[in-house]
């Protein structure tokens, strides 16, 4: 799926389908070096990373084997609290592999931290990281990417795997969408006035917004049913306290 294709709801291209390739290949000629004679095992987060895996392992000129996981975070509204659950395990036994994780995106790290961390306790002889994006202005872990694609501005995007509530993955660049299709209920993080991130709540009956204490986070929950296309696009939801902007379809 292209850009054009779902026109409305894209804002603007972020990193194009050539831009993606051509990062994806050259750090792929990297790692074929690094890794000539390793057997390395390439390790990808489901399911975001799906399209940077398929792409990068494609690009690579050395044979690789390749292993999934799925994983889950707990914390309260958008703040990760870092506890990561695996939902789905790797098939592959890591002791003594040369261990390279494919990411799609590191926004906080926690995810990216805990794996690396675990892979390495697993007995792994090695993990590195490729990440095809990142957010620098979101980090909250340090981890060590050593194949580092590109850098974004602190804003939610879509495409190339990435999605907005399922939806997206199959488009084939980067892009910041329009507007935020929000869930019955969900939390968005601001930061400088752009939606970071959103993410389902258990709640459905609360229509109010809070300011977290101690980052630009707020949460919103109830249902959005009376919000017209782009209505209240940079005001400030109720309760919000600080300028802010939110916009959503419904
Ligand atoms: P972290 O633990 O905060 O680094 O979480 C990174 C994960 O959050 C990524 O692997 C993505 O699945 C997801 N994520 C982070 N930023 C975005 C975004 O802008 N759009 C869609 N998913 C995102
Ligand atoms: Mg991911």
């Amino acid at each position: 799926m292209r850009i054009a294709d779902v026109e409305e709801d894209i804002d603007h291209e972020l990193v194009s389908k050539e831009q993606i390739d051509a990062k994806i290949h050259e750090m792929a000629a990297l790692a074929s070096e690094d890794y000539r004679d390793k057997n390395p095992l390439l390790v990808a987060v489901l399911k975001g990373a799906v399209n940077t895996l398929v792409a990068f392992t494609q690009a690579m000129s050395i044979p690789v084997q390749i292993d999934f996981m799925s994983l889950s975070s707990y914390g309260s509204g958008t703040v990760s609290s870092g506890e990561v659950t695996v939902r789905q395990d790797l098939s592959a036994d890591v002791r003594g592999r040369h261990i390279l994780i494919v990411e799609d995106i590191v926004d906080s790290g926690r995810t990216l931290a805990w794996l690396v961390a675990e892979l390495k306790r697993r007995g792994a002889a090695s993990v590195e990281v490729f990440a095809l994006l990142s957010k620098p202005s979101r980090r909250e872990v340090d981890v060590d990417v050593k194949y580092a694609g590109y850098e974004i501005p602190d804003e939610f995007v879509v495409g190339f795997g990435l999605d907005f509530d399922e939806r997206y993955r199959n488009l084939d660049s980067i892009a910041v969408p329009q507007a935020v299709r929000l869930p019955r209920s969900a939390s968005m993080s601001f930061r400088k006035g752009r939606v970071t991130a959103i993410t389902r709540t258990r709640t459905t009956t609360v229509t109010t917004a809070t300011r977290s204490p101690t980052r630009s986070t707020v949460a919103i929950t109830g249902t959005m049913a009376k919000a017209t296309k782009r209505t209240a696009r940079y005001g400030s939801p109720p309760g919000c306290g600080v300028p802010c902007s939110w916009s959503w379809l419904c």
